[in-house]
């Protein structure tokens, strides 16, 4: 898998920079989230959930690369962090976890996810209700955008109407989308200019 191959170059400094930017957009959509339980989903190496460790009570952090989870593991054994856990994603389906998080936030997975109504079903079962969704991803990019991973069978972006569609079907109300950061991506001695919106929506 493309992900465990790079996890471990992972943390360079402007991953660092966009998920530092990325978590302050998420930190303004929550409320007196001190006594939330919160899931990050497509963790990566924790980026974003080390920088909102301050934010919730709690913290869950799930992805399909298990070499992002060691390197995640790695950086809270290190760390004293009590309130980052590591789930395994196949143990996201154990009934322990319906309706049990009060957000659940996504940052750049969802255009990896080739059938993504079938993986917000999923995540709206794992929400309280009156919980909320936070998928941060991009507007639809250059195909380039992906040309340095092989495995990519992906969506090069989303057009946001779409999403927010797909999620109302689901049952998500009162969606809104908005842009939180833009970008340029080196392809082959190209600057490939690129945009994130956040879309919201509450079960
Ligand atoms: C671009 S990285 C983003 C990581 C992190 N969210 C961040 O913003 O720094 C995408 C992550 O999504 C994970 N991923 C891809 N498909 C996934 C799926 N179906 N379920 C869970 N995680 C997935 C990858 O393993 C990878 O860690």
């Amino acid at each position: 898998m493309y992900f465990d191959k790079i996890a471990f170059n992972w943390d360079n400094l402007s991953k660092q920079e966009r998920a530092q930017a990325l978590s302050d957009r998420i930190k303004e959509e929550v409320n007196d989230a001190s006594k939330l339980t919160a899931l990050d989903f497509g963790c990566g190496t924790g980026l974003i959930a080390f920088n909102l460790t301050d934010t919730f009570n709690e913290i869950y952090c799930t992805d399909l690369s298990k070499n992002m989870l060691e390197v995640l593991n790695n950086k809270l054994t290190e760390s004293d962090n009590e309130k980052i856990k590591i789930i395994e994603i196949n143990s996201l389906d154990s009934e322990i976890f319906a309706e049990k998080f009060n957000v659940v936030f996504s940052s750049m997975v969802f255009h990896h996810i080739v059938d993504i109504e079938t993986e917000l079903k999923r995540l709206y079962h794992l929400l309280k209700k009156d919980g909320i969704i936070i998928i941060i991803d991009l507007d639809v990019v250059d195909k380039r955008f992906h040309s340095d991973n092989g495995d990519f069978d992906g969506h090069h972006g989303f057009d946001r109407e779409s999403l927010a569609d797909s999620l109302k079907n689901i049952g998500f109300k009162n969606t809104s989308y908005k842009t939180v950061f833009s970008g340029k991506k080196k392809v082959d001695n190209d600057d490939i200019n690129y945009s994130l919106f956040l879309i919201k929506g509450e079960k």
